[in-house]
C-alpha cells in the first residue's frame, strides 16, 4: 500500500512540475469539490469534529455538544483505521492527479478557454474550499467552474460543499471580473459508466470461467439517514441511475444489487447494508462477489478499509464466502479522465450555469441554509 501511495505521489509531483512550466495565469479555473480526508492521523480529530458539527451533513440533537463528544470518542478508532491503510487518506493525491490530467486534456480539446488550472476545495480538511477560493481570486482567472466531485448529488455532501461557498461569500464582495458556473451532478456521464464497467470486467476476469457468470456484482454506495431520504434527497435515485447504466453497458452479464455502506449512529439509514447483503446472499448459497464503490471517484478509507479489509477479507472469512473482490475506484483510469474533461468541456461550450435541478430544494427541505444558498447561486450565475 505504501509503495502504491509513493508512486502516486511521484506522479502527482512530476505532473505538477511539467504543468507549472507552461502556465503563467489560468484563464479557466476548475474548482474540484470533495469532502477530503485526513492526510495523517493528527488531522483525524479536527476532520471528525467538522463533520459532526456540519448540520448540512448530519443533524444531531444538541449538536454543539454532542458533535464534539462523538468526534472525541471516535478519534482513536478512526486513527487506527488510517494507520492500517498506510497512515492517511490518499484522496488529495488522487484529486490532484485527476485535476492535472483533466486540465492537460482540456487544454487540447478546449483551446479557447485555455489555460485551465485545477484547484482542490475540501469541506472538512486542508485544502479548505474557503482558502482555495482566496487563492483562485489571487490568480484572477476569467472564469471559475465549480465542479462537484460527487457524481451523484446529495444535500449532505455536494449540497454541504455548495452551501459552504455561499457562506464564505455571504459577507464578502464577489470579485466582479470572474464568471462563475457550477457542475452539480453527472451520474450518467457515458465515460463514467464505461470506467465502472471496465473496472468490473477486470475483476470478473479473476474468477474461474465456470463461476464467472454467477458472481454477484454488489454496487456499494455510502448510505444516508432515512430522514434525509424522506426529505426527497436526490442521491438514491441518482446512484440507481448510475447502476442501471453500468449494468446496461455490461449487457446485464451478472446478477447485481445496490447496497449501502458506512452507516454511523443509532438512527435508521438507507438499507440493505453492504455487510448484511453479503451475509444474506451467502446464506442463500451465493459465494462469489465483486464489490463496486459506485459513488466514490477515488480511493479513501471507505474503499481501502471498510471494503477491502473489513468485507473482502474479514467478513468473507467469517461468513464463508469463496471470493470477494473489489473493483477499483475510477482514480486515474484514462476513461475517467475522459469523463472529467468531457463534462467540463461540454459545460464550458454550452454556457450552462448549472442544471435546472440545482436551485430546486428537496420537497421537504426545512433547512434555511439551503434556501439562502440556492437564492444566492441563482443570482450569482443567473
Ligand atoms: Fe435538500 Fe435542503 S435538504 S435542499
Amino acid at each position: 500500500m505504501n509503495s502504491q501511495f509513493g508512486n502516486l505521489s511521484r506522479r502527482v509531483a512530476m505532473l505538477s512540475r511539467c504543468y507549472s512550466f507552461g502556465v503563467v495565469k489560468p484563464k479557466t479555473a476548475v474548482l474540484l469539490l470533495n469532502m477530503g480526508g485526513p492526510q495523517n492521523t493528527d488531522q483525524v480529530h479536527d476532520y471528525l469534529l467538522r463533520i459532526m458539527t456540519d448540520r448540512d451533513m448530519i443533524q444531531l440533537p444538541f449538536q454543539g455538544k454532542l458533535g464534539p463528544w462523538i468526534a472525541n470518542r471516535r478519534t482513536p478508532e478512526v486513527q487506527k483505521k488510517y494507520r492500517e491503510i498506510g497512515g492517511g487518506s490518499p484522496i488529495l493525491k488522487w484529486t490532484n492527479l485527476q485535476g492535472e490530467l483533466m486540465c492537460k486534456e482540456l487544454d487540447k480539446v478546449s483551446p479557447e478557454t485555455a489555460p485551465h488550472k485545477h484547484y482542490v476545495g475540501f469541506r472538512y480538511v486542508n485544502p479548505f474550499t474557503e482558502d482555495t477560493l482566496e487563492q483562485i481570486e489571487k490568480d484572477t482567472p476569467e472564469r471559475v467552474v465549480i465542479f462537484s466531485q460527487y457524481p451523484q448529488y446529495s444535500c449532505a455532501t455536494s449540497g454541504s460543499s455548495f452551501n459552504s461557498i455561499y457562506y464564505h461569500y455571504r459577507k464578502r464582495n464577489l470579485p466582479k471580473h470572474i464568471k462563475w458556473s457550477v457542475i452539480d451532478r453527472w451520474s450518467t456521464n457515458p465515460f463514467l459508466i464505461k470506467t465502472f464497467a471496465d473496472n468490473i470486467r477486470k475483476e470478473l476476469d479473476q474468477f474461474p470461467e465456470d463461476k464467472r457468470k454467477d458472481v454477484i456484482i454488489l454496487f456499494s454506495a455510502h448510505s444516508l439517514p432515512l430522514r434525509a431520504v424522506n426529505r426527497g434527497d436526490a442521491y438514491p435515485s441518482e446512484v440507481g441511475a448510475t447502476v442501471a447504466l453500468v449494468m446496461d453497458e455490461l449487457k446485464m452479464s451478472n446478477p447485481y444489487s445496490l447496497v449501502w455502506q458506512s452507516k454511523v449512529g443509532p438512527l435508521p439509514w438507507l438499507e440493505p447494508f453492504t455487510d448484511d447483503a453479503i451475509k444474506g446472499f451467502v446464506k442463500q448459497g451465493k459465494k462469489n462477489f465483486v464489490i463496486v464503490p459506485i459513488a466514490f471517484v477515488n480511493e479513501h478509507i471507505e474503499t481501502l478499509h471498510e471494503l477491502d479489509i473489513e468485507y473482502c477479507h474479514e467478513l468473507a472469512e467469517e461468513v464463508g464466502a469463496e471470493k470477494i473482490r473489489r473493483a477499483a475506484a475510477p482514480n486515474d483510469h484514462p476513461l475517467f479522465i475522459n469523463a472529467l474533461s468531457d463534462i467540463v468541456s461540454k459545460h464550458l461550450k454550452s454556457n450552462e450555469k448549472f442544471t435546472p435541478k440545482f436551485t430546486m430544494r428537496c420537497p421537504k427541505c426545512t433547512n434555511p441554509r439551503c434556501m439562502e444558498s440556492k437564492k444566492w447561486y441563482s443570482a450569482l450565475v443567473g
